[in-house]
């Protein structure tokens, strides 16, 4: 089966993790994506936000949530009153999968199936032990999927605090919509307070 495993240092911190994230060859979708997008942040940051995976500009900078989904996502928790610069921001899978019609095209966002999401996570388990956040932010279906399983539901859990075991560690998890929806949204503005409005139930729940 495909995974990151081998590749996951046992120590070293996220410098270490980062370093070593570079050269992961545990799934196929390094071959294509131009370099991995670790997370981004501080070990000691209290809440850290979980997204699908990078973007077409999140894929060339290689930083996570730096294109459009991101600048809506540091509006909305600036809003809700959470600090985006003391978030911790990753995503469940570290390499951009997509579709391309010919070189030179648009490239056309793929979403990861469960192998590639399955063969990502020791990155993000070695994420959680190192930094511990007080508080999940799960964004969207893709990352709800992949920390609490197969039969997560956004809908049915949106904005609630849950508290699951996960990589054998308690958390808590606010899960919400994942904001390039509110951009894909026919009702963005209703979309984007949705968002907002889960966002708070996180700021509360760190508060
Ligand atoms: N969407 C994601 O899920 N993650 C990113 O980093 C950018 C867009
Ligand atoms: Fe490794 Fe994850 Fe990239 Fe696959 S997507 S190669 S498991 S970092």
């Amino acid at each position: 089966a495909y995974t990151a495993e081998p590749f996951v240092p046992g120590r070293g911190g996220l410098p270490a993790l980062r370093e070593a994230a570079a050269g992961c060859r545990g799934c196929p979708l390094h071959r294509d994506a131009t370099q991995t997008v670790f997370g981004d942040g501080s070990k000691d940051a209290r809440v850290m936000l979980v997204g699908e995976q990078p973007g077409d500009q999140e894929d060339r900078q290689g930083k996570p949530f730096v294109g459009p989904a991101g600048k809506l996502l540091d509006r909305a928790l600036e809003e809700a009153g959470i600090d985006p610069s003391e978030a911790y921001v990753t995503n469940a899978v570290k390499h951009f999968k997509f579709t391309q019609a010919e070189p030179r095209k648009r490239r056309i966002h793929k979403a990861p199936n469960l192998r590639e999401m399955t063969a990502c996570g020791p990155w993000l388990a070695a994420e959680l032990a190192v930094v511990e956040p007080e508080l999940i932010v799960v964004l969207g279906a893709t990352a709800g999927k992949a920390l609490l399983g197969s039969s997560f539901r956004v809908t049915q859990v949106r904005g609630t605090v849950l508290e699951e075991e996960i990589h054998g560690r308690p958390e808590r998890l606010v899960p919400t919509v994942h904001p390039s929806s509110v951009l894909r949204s026919d009702d963005r503005e209703a979309a984007y307070r949705g968002l907002v409005s889960d966002l708070e139930v996180a700021a509360d729940a760190l508060s």
